[in-house]
């Protein structure tokens, strides 16, 4: 989608749509009093009234934005993205924003371009005939808008990214698999000067000593790989670290999945196509920090040769484990992933997975849980998420979950007995492997699906895409002003 700055005045608008925002208690806009049904329009937030005025703009939504007082970046993606369902309804294929009056103006507008491409977003392309669709909106135009430091634009790019990275979540397990994902960050690799590609085969795993994301790949026809890019934006931040679970389908492996909670797992690899896309377009965007992306990519499967439970397997920082549910696999390629990615000089880490069925119970939705061993990482992390309406709450390490992972005949256990404390866990286990660096976990099981939010909708959300961008963002800019 192509983004404009203009200071346009409305009421001479030439696109196919023009979006008037209107709050409660705002008479309508002058100019268009004469419309008919422009008096009936209504403000409360989400109200949707269509007009074709006798002259000027040939067709004019007016979006309720309800009480000005409560109108947030939040409320102006959803309304974006409802504005931009209308516009595909009606063929619109451009889109005048007149961008409503708010102190924070230019958050508005990238709230405005955020929720436009999010919410014109659709996977259709198994579908006969796809190509013969309206195709989503092609220019966005915000009027009014001041934007010195180009928030729209980092919006623009990073919902893009997000969008790329649904797609990846959507496509099934025999299209996305690991060497699908590999493929993609060779892709991105070849885009950008500055980033470069490493994957690391099953020999290369072993000679490293990755015992988890092996013991996690035995069971499928398909290699495991750990997938790495590398972007060296320069700048004087600490290296970042990102991490994504990648597993490409989550059968449970020998500790199988009931067909029903099976189905969906294709987007097991959620994780790892947010830090992907993420990085494509940190790239993009020039930032000015040195950047180690790493995807741990398997497919968990009960082949023959499948991790049996009770296996104890060593993972690339020594510690044993016992695979006592085959299920539990995500911390164990993540184990090794953490440790690697430590290794390598990284000096704030996040790790992005679909990691527990507890947290969807806990958080829904609306937050992805998120797990840190740094009070000022993980304040960070929450405050990146929060601008770009990408929620994350924060749960506790403590010593007590961490007794809870020690196993009977190793070091650890890879899942409990009892059903206690599921994601708490997962992040205690991590936390050893974390090799005493900066970190944050993002939890994103009940996140990464089916949010049932207005510009994310049913299936792929793209979760945590945007918000490592911001993150990355702020993680630049602050640099400088750090000492030392
Ligand atoms: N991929 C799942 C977690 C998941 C659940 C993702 C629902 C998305 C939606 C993960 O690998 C898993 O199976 N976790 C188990 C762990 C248990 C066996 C300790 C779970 O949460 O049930
Ligand atoms: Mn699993
Ligand atoms: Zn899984």
């Amino acid at each position: 989608m192509r983004l404009q700055l203009s200071d346009g005045d409305p009421a001479g608008s030439s696109a196919d749509l023009l979006c008037l925002g209107r709050f409660e208690g705002d008479e309508p806009a002058e100019w268009l009093a004469a419309t008919p049904g422009a008096g009936d329009a209504g403000a409360g937030f989400k109200d949707l009234t269509l007009l074709r005025p006798g002259s000027g703009p040939a067709r004019v939504l007016v979006v309720g934005l309800g009480d000005p007082a409560e109108f947030d970046p939040e409320r102006a993606r959803v309304v974006a993205a409802l504005a931009t369902r209308e516009a595909g309804r009606i063929g619109a294929t451009t889109i005048d924003w007149a961008v409503p009056d708010h102190p924070r103006a230019a958050s508005i507008g990238a709230a405005l371009t955020a929720g436009t491409v999010l919410g014109g977003y659709r996977f259709d392309r198994f579908k006969r005939n796809s190509g013969e669709r309206p195709s989503a909106i092609a220019t966005l135009s915000l009027l009014g808008a001041e934007d010195p430091g180009g928030f729209a634009t980092t919006a623009l790019i990073a919902a893009e990214a997000a969008n790329r990275a649904r797609d990846l979540q959507n496509l099934p397990a025999n299209v996305a698999d690991p060497g699908y994902m590999a493929a993609r960050a060779a892709e991105i690799a070849a885009a950008h000067d500055r980033v470069e590609v490493e994957v690391l085969g099953p020999e290369e795993l072993a000679r490293e000593g990755m015992g988890g994301l092996l013991a996690v790949g035995a069971g499928s026809a398909k290699d495991p790989a750990l997938i790495v890019l590398r972007y060296r934006g320069g700048g004087a931040a600490p290296m970042l670290g990102l991490i994504g679970k990648t597993v490409t389908f989550d059968t449970g492996g020998i500790s199988l999945k009931p067909a029903a909670s099976m189905a969906e797992m294709k987007m097991d690899m959620s994780g790892g196509a947010a830090v992907l896309e993420a990085t494509g377009a940190i790239a993009e965007l020039g930032l000015a920090v040195d950047l180690i992306s790493v995807l741990p990519a398997v497919e968990n499967m009960p082949g023959g040769a499948a991790t049996r439970p009770g296996d104890v397997i060593t993972q690339l920082n020594g510690l044993t484990v016992e695979v006592n549910n085959t299920d539990a696999e995500g911390r164990l390629i993540l184990a090794d992933a953490l440790t690697w990615t430590a290794r390598q000089g990284a000096e704030r880490i996040v790790d992005v997975a679909t990691l527990t069925g507890a947290v969807v119970v806990a958080l829904g939705s609306t937050y992805a849980g998120l797990i840190a061993n740094d009070d000022d990482w993980a304040a960070e992390v929450e405050a990146a998420g929060s601008v770009v309406g990408e929620l994350a709450w924060r749960l506790p390490l403590h010593r007590e979950y961490t007794e809870m992972t020690k196993g009977k005949v190793a070091d650890l256990s890879n899942a409990g007995r009892k059903r206690k404390a599921g994601t708490l866990f997962a992040g205690a286990f991590l936390e050893q492997f974390t090799e005493g660096v900066c970190w944050a976990h993002l939890d994103i099981a009940g996140t990464a699906w089916d949010v049932g939010r207005e510009y994310v909708g049913k299936g792929a959300s793209g979760y945590g895409t945007r918000l490592l961008v911001e993150l990355a963002r702020r993680h630049a800019e602050r640099a400088p002003a750090e000492p030392g």
